[in-house]
């Protein structure tokens, strides 16, 4: 079988750097997108390959419908095409909604939901011409359960959701799964960006593991959607919380 191409959205930040590191190593060509703007990009593709990696990485704001669209076109003819998109870029702009401004909610409804249309639209009728593919939309708790200080993200990820099913139904009979992953809190730079004395007093607390969880252990879930074994499974969405989704 030919080596899969897969490519992960915002590949160099905390989930997605697990995310490419997991995919690489089941065999798959990785190509990671990388905002037009990010200056470490290099830094580190560079820090990657020493440790054996060798990632293929294209800016791309992903936001936008034609920095995406000239992206995959790139990605296309230099790499080949693409048979697994994770939709895994995201940002926050936290704040209760009374302080909330237009800008903070366009931010995040462009970055987080806008980009799986811009994404997904330039790839997933070529996965089914070719009779296989998989779309993987990194969602979260907050988008299943809702977080204070949060309309604008859990809008844009619930609206991820309702995305993907109607997606899984349409491209059900091609061979192209469209699955959801709901993480809950994970250790990477987005939560640490929490203040610590909100992190300890009101979310850890609402942990049933009383954890934060590891970027791997995503990627874990991501691998296995991305596989021929999750052929059956379209249109989920799994939460992987320790737990929280009880809360
Ligand atoms: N639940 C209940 N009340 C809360 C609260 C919470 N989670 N967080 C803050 N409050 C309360 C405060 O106790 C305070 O109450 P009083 O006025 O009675 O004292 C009030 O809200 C503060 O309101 P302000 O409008 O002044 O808000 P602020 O400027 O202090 O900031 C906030 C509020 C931005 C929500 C800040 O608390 C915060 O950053 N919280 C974390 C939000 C969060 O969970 N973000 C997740 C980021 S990680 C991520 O998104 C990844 C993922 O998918 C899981
Ligand atoms: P992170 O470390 O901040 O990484 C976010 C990535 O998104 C960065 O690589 C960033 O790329 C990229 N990005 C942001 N805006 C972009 C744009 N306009 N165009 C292209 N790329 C852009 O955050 P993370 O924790 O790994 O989060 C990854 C995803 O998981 C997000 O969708 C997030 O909402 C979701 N999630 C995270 C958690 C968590 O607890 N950490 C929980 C649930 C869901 P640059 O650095 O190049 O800008």
């Amino acid at each position: 079988m030919a080596q899969r191409v897969a490519l992960v959205t915002g590949g160099m930040g905390g989930l997605g750097e697990a995310i490419c590191i997991k995919l690489a190593a089941l065999g798959h060509k990785v190509v990671t997108t990388h905002s037009p703007g990010n200056t470490k990009a290099q830094e580190w593709l560079d820090s990657m390959t020493k440790l054996g990696f060798s990632f293929h990485a294209y800016p791309c704001d992903v936001a936008s419908f034609d920095s995406a669209q000239a992206c995959l076109k790139r990605v296309a003819g230099e790499v080949g095409a693409i048979d697994v998109l994770v939709n895994n870029a995201g940002i926050t702009r936290d704040t209760t909604f009374r302080k909330m401004d237009k800008a903070s909610w366009d931010a995040v409804i462009e970055t987080n939901l806008d980009s799986v249309f811009n994404m997904t639209k330039n790839v997933i009728d070529g996965m089914a011409e070719r009779g296989w593919g998989r779309v993987i939309n990194i969602s979260s708790v907050n988008g299943q359960k809702g977080a204070f200080g949060q309309t604008n993200y859990s809008a844009a990820k619930a609206g991820m959701h309702g995305f993907t099913k109607a997606a899984a139904l349409e491209y059900s009979k091609k061979g192209v799964t469209v699955n959801t992953i709901s993480p809950g809190y994970i250790g990477t730079k987005m939560v640490m960006a929490i203040p610590t004395e909100v992190l300890e007093s009101k979310i850890i607390p609402q942990i049933p593991m009383g954890r934060l969880g590891k970027p791997e252990e995503v990627a874990g879930l991501v691998a296995y959607l991305s596989s021929d074994e999750a052929a059956f499974v379209t249109g989920a969405n799994i939460a992987i919380n320790g737990g929280q989704h009880m809360q």
